[in-house]
């Protein structure tokens, strides 16, 4: 039973990849400063599993505790790093704190892991890097484009970081999965989402209004040249994007990887509108969603899905659920954590 360290386990998409990592057997090791998330999740996540994972509350920031960190678990087989701040408005007002959180603690793992005779490394990317790119769908040869915020570029550099090192580490290898939009919930409903303040994140707007939370969602901009006038993402299931890690982890673990440094687009390879979102909302929730147009956001691409053909063929991997199972499940957990 291989252990697995997973830093950032306990947000959104760690707690779910933690989940399908033991149901597959691992052993799994989590560091989380519970910044962004708390105690319940780990609740959550043994509840799901019937098996409690390892728990360090550690801050990745601190140098000599990452270096303690693996003096004590010598035997990590694979780190799958999700740990690392994500919203894109904070990140411009901050970022310093964007820079230090995002690319001190991937450096500090990684000088860990160069050092290691052999390890395995998992990084969480985003098709942020592709900005508006330039033909879709996008696949993983598209430009990488300048960055629309410090988040973004924290994305981009913490690649460069991980190739450089790669380039000079044969014994480390590594996969950077570029996540599409993760939406929806783990459909016992046990973990999800948990957004602090108002969500900046279309689908939990949505499902905060629809439990009135929120008076009205704006839809930014319908005068996009799209064919509903509304931007296109390429939502994906929280619990597909679980799934991928694992893959990408085996991969690495039975020594499949082609190239000691991989990227692979996460997503579902379909792309949905702003209003189709809302309206799969208004079929699963059976439910009218209050909504407005208003001004385009800033930094707003237009359009973005993926084209998944590599993951499909080489990770040997494909997203299973539809957007209406992601609304569903995104809706029950938001129903869930209000008691409704
Ligand atoms: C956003 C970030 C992106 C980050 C990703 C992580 C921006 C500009 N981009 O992506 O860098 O990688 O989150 O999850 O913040 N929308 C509304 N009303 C709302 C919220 C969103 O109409 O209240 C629309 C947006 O204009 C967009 C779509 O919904 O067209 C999806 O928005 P969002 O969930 O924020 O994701 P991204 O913009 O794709």
């Amino acid at each position: 039973m291989d252990k697995i360290l997973v830093t950032g386990g306990l947000g959104f998409i760690g707690s779910h990849t933690v989940v399908e990592l033991q149901s597959e057997g691992f052993e799994v090791v989590i560091i989380d400063n519970l910044s962004n998330s708390s105690m319940d999740v780990l609740e959550g996540i043994t509840a799901i599993s019937g098996k409690s994972p390892i728990f360090e509350k550690l801050e990745l920031k601190d140098k000599s505790a990452v270096q303690n960190f693996f003096s004590k678990y010598k035997d990590i087989k694979g780190v799958i790093h999700f740990a690392a701040s994500k919203a894109v408005g904070e990140s411009v007002q901050e970022p310093l704190m964007y820079y230090e959180n995002n690319l001190n603690t991937l450096i500090y793992v990684l000088q860990e892991l160069a050092a290691k005779t052999e390890a395995n490394f998992i990084f969480s990317s985003s098709c942020t890097v592709y900005g508006q790119a330039d033909e879709m769908p996008i696949t993983e040869n598209a430009a990488i484009k300048p960055a629309e915020s410090p988040y973004g570029n924290t994305k981009q550099i913490g690649e460069e970081i991980i190739k450089d090192t790669c380039k000079v580490k044969p014994n480390l290898n590594a996969i950077a999965l570029r996540y599409f939009n993760p939406i929806g919930a783990h459909p016992t409903a046990r973990i999800g989402e948990l957004p602090i303040g108002v969500p900046q994140n279309l689908v939990p707007f949505i499902t905060q209004t629809g439990a009135g939370l929120r008076d009205a969602l704006s839809v930014f901009g319908d005068d996009y040249p799209t064919p509903d006038g509304t931007c296109i993402r390429d939502y994906i299931h929280v619990v597909d994007l679980a799934k991928a890690h694992v893959v990408a982890l085996k991969r690495l673990l039975s020594k499949k990887n082609i190239a000691n440094y991989e990227t692979f687009n996460i997503g579902t390879g379909v792309g949905s509108s702003v209003l189709e979102v809302i309206h799969a909302f208004e079929r699963v929730s059976d439910k009218k969603l209050n909504y407005q147009i208003a001004d385009r956001r800033i930094g707003d691409v237009i359009s973005a899905y993926a084209d998944t053909t590599k993951a499909n063929t080489e990770l040997g991997w494909e997203a299973k659920s539809s957007l209406n199972e992601a609304i569903l499940s995104a809706w029950k957990w938001e129903k869930k954590i209000r008691g409704l």
